[in-house]
C-alpha cells in the first residue's frame, strides 16, 4: 500500500505557504475537515502574506512558523518535533523580471534553500529515524526553455534549457532533488507546471497586475508585441494535481501539470478586459467602487493597453504535454479558461481590501520603478 500524505493522520510541512500557490494549497487542505495537519514555513518576503491565511489560523490543524528554508537547523528540529514525514516545497523567488534585475536572491533561496531543505529531510528521514516519507518539489515549465510556434509541447523528457536566472535557479533545484533521490534514496517527486492564475496572486504577475491596473485606470503594460504565448493553469487545478502526485506518484518521478490552455499575452489581456467590462455593465455599484476604471464610464478597459519595451531574453512560448499525469494518475484540470478567468475576476472584485493592502508600500515601490523605466523606454 502506498504511504498516505494527505489523510487526517498526516502532518505536512508546506514551505512558502504564505505565497500565492502555497496559500491556495494550504487553504484546500485546512478547509477539508478530513485533511491533514499543516505546518507552514515561510520567510514572509515581499511575496509572502500571512493575512491570506488569517481566517484559518485558529484551526488546530494549522501552524505557522516564520523562518527561512536556508535555516537547516530550524527545519530539521521542526521535522523532528512533530515527526513530519511529508514536505511540499513551494518557497522560492518566483518572478522572472526580478531575477533579471537581481539574480542573487534566486540563487540563495531557490538553489541553496532547496539544498538546505533536502539535507534536513535526509538527516531525519533516512539518517537515524528511517520510515516512509515524501519530498514534493514544486517547479516550473520554464526549466525547459522556449518553444517556437510549431514545436511540440514540453514533456518530462524534454532537455532542460533554462533562459532566465529564475528558470536556471529552478532547474538547478530540480537537479538537486533528483540527485537526492538517486544518490541517497530520498522519496522525492517533482512537478513542472505552467503559468498559474487565480485568487491571492501577488500583482507583479501578468493577470493580477492587469486586473488591478484596470480598476485603477492605469496603463496595462504589454511587453514587446504581445505575441508571446503562455499556458494558463487555474491555481486550484495545480493544487489538485499536486494532491494527485502525493497520493499516487512514484518516488523519483517527474510530472508535468498544464492548463491545456495556450494564449498569446495580448489575447489573454483583451479577454480579461472584456470580462471586467461585462461585470461593470451588469453591476452599477462597481462604478462607484472603482471610479477610475474606464468601464465605470462605459469605455472599454482595453483602451488602457500600452505596449512597452520587451523583457530581455523573453521566452517566446511555453506549452505543456500533460499526458503522463493524466495516464498514470488520472489527473486533468477541471477549469476551462473561461470558468477560471471568471472566478479570478470575481475574486479580485470581491476582495478590494486585500488588493488595496497588497498594493501598499513594498509593492508600489517596485512597480513604480519597474514601469516608469519601461514606459519611458517605449
Ligand atoms: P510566490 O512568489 O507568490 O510565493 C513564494 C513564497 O515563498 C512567499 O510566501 C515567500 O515569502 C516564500 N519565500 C521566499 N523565500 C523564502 C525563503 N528563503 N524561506 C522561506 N520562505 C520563502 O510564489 P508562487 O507563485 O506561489 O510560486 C510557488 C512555487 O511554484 C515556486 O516554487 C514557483 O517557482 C513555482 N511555480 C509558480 C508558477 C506561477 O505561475 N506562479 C508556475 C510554475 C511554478
Ligand atoms: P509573468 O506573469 O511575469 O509570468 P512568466 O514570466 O513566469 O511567464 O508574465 C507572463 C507573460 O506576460 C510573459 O510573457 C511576460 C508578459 N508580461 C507582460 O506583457 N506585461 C507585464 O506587465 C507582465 C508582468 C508580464
Amino acid at each position: 500500500m502506498k504511504p498516505q500524505h494527505l489523510d487526517g493522520s498526516s502532518h505536512l510541512l508546506v514551505t512558502g505557504g504564505a505565497g500565492f500557490i502555497g496559500v491556495n494549497f494550504v487553504r484546500r487542505l485546512i478547509e477539508n475537515p478530513h485533511g491533514p495537519t499543516v505546518t507552514v514555513l515561510d520567510a514572509l518576503t515581499y511575496a509572502g502574506n500571512r493575512e491570506s491565511l488569517a481566517d484559518l489560523e485558529n484551526s488546530p490543524r494549522l501552524h505557522f512558523v516564520h523562518a527561512d528554508i536556508r535555516d537547516g537547523e530550524t527545519v530539521e528540529s521542526l521535522l523532528r518535533a512533530s515527526n513530519i514525514r511529508t514536505i511540499v516545497h513551494f518557497a522560492a523567488e518566483s518572478h522572472v523580471d526580478r531575477s533579471i534585475l537581481g539574480p542573487d536572491a534566486f540563487i540563495d533561496t531557490n538553489i541553496v534553500g532547496t539544498h538546505s531543505l533536502l539535507k534536513a529531510a535526509r538527516s531525519f528521514w533516512i539518517g537515524d529515524e528511517p520510515g516512509p516519507h515524501r519530498f514534493h518539489h514544486v517547479s516550473t515549465d520554464e526549466v525547459y526553455g522556449s518553444l517556437e510556434p510549431a514545436d511540440p509541447a514540453f514533456s518530462e523528457s524534454t532537455p532542460y534549457a533554462p533562459n532566465s536566472p529564475y528558470a536556471a535557479s529552478k532547474a538547478a533545484s530540480d537537479h538537486l532533488v533528483r540527485a537526492y533521490h538517486h544518490t541517497y534514496g530520498l522519496d522525492t517527486t517533482i512537478s513542472n507546471c505552467s503559468n498559474n492564475y487565480g485568487p491571492f496572486q501577488f500583482p507583479e504577475k501578468l493577470i493580477p497586475l492587469v486586473m488591478m491596473n484596470m480598476l485603477a485606470g492605469k496603463a496595462l503594460p504589454i511587453y514587446g508585441d504581445g505575441s508571446n504565448v503562455r499556458d494558463w493553469l487555474y491555481v486550484e487545478d495545480h493544487c489538485r494535481g499536486i494532491e494527485a502526485i502525493l497520493k499516487g506518484g512514484e518516488p523519483g518521478r517527474v510530472y508535468n501539470i498544464g492548463g491545456l490552455n495556450e494564449r498569446k499575452n495580448i489575447d489573454l489581456v483583451r479577454i480579461l478586459c472584456a470580462v471586467v467590462d461585462e461585470r461593470f455593465a451588469a453591476e452599477p455599484a462597481l462604478a462607484t467602487a472603482h471610479p477610475n476604471c474606464p468601464a465605470a464610464h462605459g469605455k472599454p478597459c482595453e483602451s488602457l493597453i500600452t505596449f512597452v519595451k520587451d523583457r530581455p531574453g523573453h521566452d517566446r512560448r511555453y506549452a505543456i504535454n500533460a499526458d503522463r499525469i493524466e495516464r498514470e494518475l488520472g489527473f486533468r484540470p477541471v477549469e476551462t479558461f473561461e470558468t477560471g478567468l471568471a472566478k479570478t475576476v470575481d475574486w479580485y472584485l470581491a476582495h478590494e481590501e486585500w488588493c488595496r493592502r497588497i498594493q501598499d508600500g513594498r509593492y508600489r515601490e517596485w512597480v513604480d520603478r519597474q514601469y516608469s523605466d519601461r514606459l519611458a523606454a517605449r
